[in-house]
């Protein structure tokens, strides 16, 4: 049995050109080095994987993420073998994608993976479970049998109660939904979703992103899932690869990507995203250092060093009090200076949920589950933080230009 976390889908080094001859002079200049838009000038052909690399693990949500033409649809077409490569491997689950042909093929893609498309590719006469089961039908599994395996994928997508219905009388997000539940309903271990929920609203497209996280997390599938928005791709994404003209620009956690861009390129996008959503507290937090009850004032004082301030706890480790500089500068003694209006949040609170929180200037006590304090968040390390990405830009701006 395979198990988690092992490597499941392998590019290797991927080239992928478009035009009468693939592996002509147009390899060779993309080989030398030349970019997609060189190779076009120079050989009048399209360079649409350019030395593509990455591996994806079982149980992982993948996001290819780039703009529009950057090569994402290209590379997921490599990987069920709708496009052959000029040059490179793919592997899935340790084939060679590129030596399987005829029925091979057909059984290899049947078995190990499940589409998602942004156009539904639906039927819209039949019914709701006639769609869902339609993979099952291709691969001659009699009606009843996949009747009660697109049943069971319906009702992960919420759709069970609309099994008889047509599927045309479906909204857009539930007709989606049903495509989802095509590609489960033959179990397969992969997941391929090719701008699966671009054309749907914000508000259903988060709920639709919240579902698979949910699906993902409860069948522990594989999912290469491909957008062209940045916001989506780090709020699913255990991993994110950011692809321009057709080459790999950066693979990482969302919070890598944030937090490290690669490039100038990577810091433009990231400069547009909601940093706070997706950095945990407890990467921005410090370890606790309470201070005593019994401390003088100069003392407590001078061990907060260049802390905003300080917890006292009880004997159970969990925070009942916050000294502050500011109030300490202030009072004639200790006791005076402390205060039990702070704010309290757990380790993977996100920096936009206590946000608000900070604007009081008051440091936020971290506990764990049993109340114990286990980090002391500074609410100038929120902020600095929250604005790390925009300096970032401004150092690459700076390099570019002078
Ligand atoms: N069948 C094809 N023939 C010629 N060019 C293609 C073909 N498919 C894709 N391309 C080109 O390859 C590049 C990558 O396309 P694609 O992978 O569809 O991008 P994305 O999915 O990121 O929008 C684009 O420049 C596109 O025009
Ligand atoms: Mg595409």
């Amino acid at each position: 049995m395979a198990e988690l976390g092992e490597e499941i889908i392998r590019l290797e080094n991927v080239y992928k050109i478009f035009g009468p001859q693939p592996r002509g002079r147009a390899f060779d200049l993309a080989k030398s080095g030349l970019g997609k838009d060189a190779v076009l000038r120079q050989s009048g052909h399209v360079l649409g994987l350019n030395d593509v690399s990455f591996s994806v693990n079982r149980g992982e949500i993948f996001v290819v993420m780039g703009l529009s033409g950057s090569g994402k649809s290209t590379a997921i077409r490599t990987v069920n073998k709708l496009h052959d490569v000029t040059s490179g491997h793919v592997w899935v689950d340790g084939v060679d994608v590129q030596t399987l042909k005829g029925t091979d093929l057909q059984a290899f893609r049947r078995v190990k993976m499940g589409m998602v498309f942004q156009h539904f590719a639906l039927f819209p006469h039949r019914n709701v479970i006639d769609n869902a089961g339609y993979g099952l039908k291709v691969q001659k599994v009699p009606k009843a049998e996949r009747d009660v395996a697109s049943l069971k994928a319906l009702s992960l997508v919420g759709l069970e109660p609309y099994a008889n219905n047509a599927t045309q009388e479906l909204s857009g997000g539930m007709q989606q939904r049903v495509g989802l539940a095509r590609a489960l309903a033959s179990d397969p271990d992969i997941l391929l979703m090719d701008e699966a929920f671009s054309a749907l609203d914000p508000l259903i497209r988060r709920q639709m992103q919240d579902e698979l996280m949910v699906i993902q997390k409860e069948l522990q599938k594989t999912i290469l899932f491909i957008t062209h928005d940045l916001n989506e791709a780090l709020r699913i994404g255990d991993r994110v690869c950011i692809m321009k003209d057709g080459a790999v620009v950066q693979i990482g956690t969302p919070e890598e990507i944030l937090t490290q861009p690669a490039t100038g390129y990577v810091a433009e996008f990231v400069q547009d995203v909601d940093q706070g959503r997706v950095i945990e507290v407890q990467e921005v937090m410090i370890t606790p250092g309470p201070i005593k009850a019994s401390m003088s004032l100069g003392d407590a004082l001078h061990s907060l060093g260049d802390r905003a301030g300080a917890f006292v706890v009880d004997d159970q480790g969990r925070p009942t009090h916050v000294f502050t500089v500011n109030d300490g500068i202030q009072a004639s003694d200790l006791s005076s200076a402390l205060r039990t209006d702070f704010e309290q949040c757990g380790p993977h609170a996100t920096l936009n949920e206590v946000y608000a929180a900070a604007g009081r200037g008051i440091p936020i006590a971290v506990v764990d589950d049993d109340g114990k304090l286990i980090g002391n968040l500074d609410p100038r390390h929120i902020m600095e933080e929250m604005g790390r990405v925009e300096q970032l830009i401004d150092g690459f701006e700076r390099e570019v230009f002078m």
